[in-house]
């Protein structure tokens, strides 16, 4: 298991050292990149001499030549851990710049990130620090909260860098939840469907695939091969993920049908419209001063149909409900031949469609419901996955 191990500038940078050698002790092959601020308190020398690894500070350096060592580390590491984080680096991080060796490779890595943040207490109390804090967390990168105690400027405030026993522990902790779904298929829907009316018109909802995208996300980061089938959406899903568009129910049902067989769970994100029109008018239908109906007929119910074909996959629906009443939601899931049901309130504007966070409820055949509290659609999935392995466990 390979760990890079940014260190910024903050007079906890000595402790980096010691941080190196129990991350080595836990089983890691650690490489150290230094910012430019860090190596005024320590040297590659240092880091280099105990973990027998290279120890990069500038963009362009190519231990081994012809290889871009930014792209090279970010592939090969299972985590990044950033101790101690100064706040000048969160921002960067957060922001997604890419002005030094250490955030180069923290953009171009897919693995987990791990944050251990260090200084003055009054800058880490900042809007701007706690913003981009929230940005990184939304992104299920792990915070190390730094404790309270003297700070090396001679204030006293929560600033200073957590123990090194914290920080491997959530290094860890990060590197096990990536196996939570390792060897595991998971299929997910995703998105609206749009069924068309027209050539230039159809019926649809406003489901942006925003969840979806962020349980394909979660799904990866807990270690499995995902495949979404996705309706029409502008949300990017995880680039490992294997991503198929359709655009209406019928489509979404034959994409799963083929792409499902060897799914151990199956996800209905989708927000599958539930008619379609009977007709499909070719070019455009005319306007006319007399009134028209449209004949709409049913769609299939995807998640029912993928449960009754895969009866070997754990089947979980989501309750589109604006406010959602539970027994509905319990209805729906015998109904489906479903392991639980994902409730969720899409009449709150706060969490619903195009929202970025969601609270969800899950509920199941017995029990009481649980939730997850509001929280980013990132880390709700998240929530959800760590409650269904128990639940799908075969
Ligand atoms: N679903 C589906 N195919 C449909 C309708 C719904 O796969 N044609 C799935 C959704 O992806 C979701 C679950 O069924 O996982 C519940 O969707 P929801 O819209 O809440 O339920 P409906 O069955 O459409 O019932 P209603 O519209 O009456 O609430």
């Amino acid at each position: 298991m390979i760990a890079v191990l940014g260190v910024s500038g903050s007079i906890a940078a000595y402790r980096a050292a010691d941080l190196a050698r129990d991350l080595m002790r836990a089983g890691f092959t650690v490489r150290v990149c230094l910012t430019d601020a860090a190596q005024k308190f320590v040297t590659p020398v240092l880091f280099e001499t105990l973990t027998g690894q290279p120890c990069l500070t500038d963009t362009f350096e190519e231990p081994q030549t012809g290889r871009m060592a930014h792209i090279d580390w970010a592939r090969q590491a299972d985590v990044i851990v950033v101790a101690p984080a100064t706040a000048n680096t969160i921002n960067r991080l957060a922001q997604g710049l890419a002005d030094d060796m250490l955030t180069t490779i923290a953009l171009a890595a897919t693995c987990p990130l791990v944050v251990a943040p260090a200084m003055n207490p009054q800058m880490y109390a900042s809007d701007q620090v706690r913003r981009s804090m929230e940005t990184l967390a939304s992104r299920a990168a792990m915070i190390v909260q730094p404790s309270e105690g003297d700070v090396a400027c001679g204030e006293h405030g929560q600033g200073k860098l957590a123990s090194n026993a914290e920080i491997a522990t959530a290094v860890l902790g990060v590197v096990e939840r990536g196996k939570i779904l390792a060897g595991k298929h998971i299929l997910i829907t995703s998105g609206p469907t749009q069924e068309p009316i027209d050539d230039v018109r159809y019926l649809s909802n406003r489901s942006s695939g925003k969840m979806g995208a962020a349980l394909a996300r979660a799904a990866q980061i807990l270690g499995a091969r995902v495949t979404v089938v996705s309706g029409p959406v502008k949300v990017s899903y995880p680039l490992q993920a294997e991503v198929t568009r359709v655009q209406t129910a019928d489509q979404m049902l034959e994409a799963c049908l083929l792409l499902g067989k060897d799914a151990d769970i199956i996800i209905g994100a989708a927000a599958v419209a539930d008619y379609r029109p009977a007709s499909h008018v070719a070019g455009k239908l005319r306007r006319s001063s007399e009134p028209i109906s449209l004949e709409l007929v049913p769609n299939p119910d995807v998640i029912a149909s993928l449960s009754e074909a895969f009866p070997a996959a754990a089947v979980i629906g989501f309750a589109a409900e604006p406010n959602p009443e539970l027994e509905v939601a319990r209805a729906k899931l015998v109904r489906k031949g479903l392991v639980a049901i994902v409730a969720n309130d899409v009449g709150n504007t706060a969490i619903g469609f195009d929202s970025d966070q969601n609270e969800l409820i899950l509920v199941t055949k017995v029990g009481e419901p649980i939730s997850s509290g509001v929280q980013s659609k990132l880390s709700c999935a998240l929530w959800l996955f760590e409650r269904l392995v128990p639940l799908t466990a075969d």
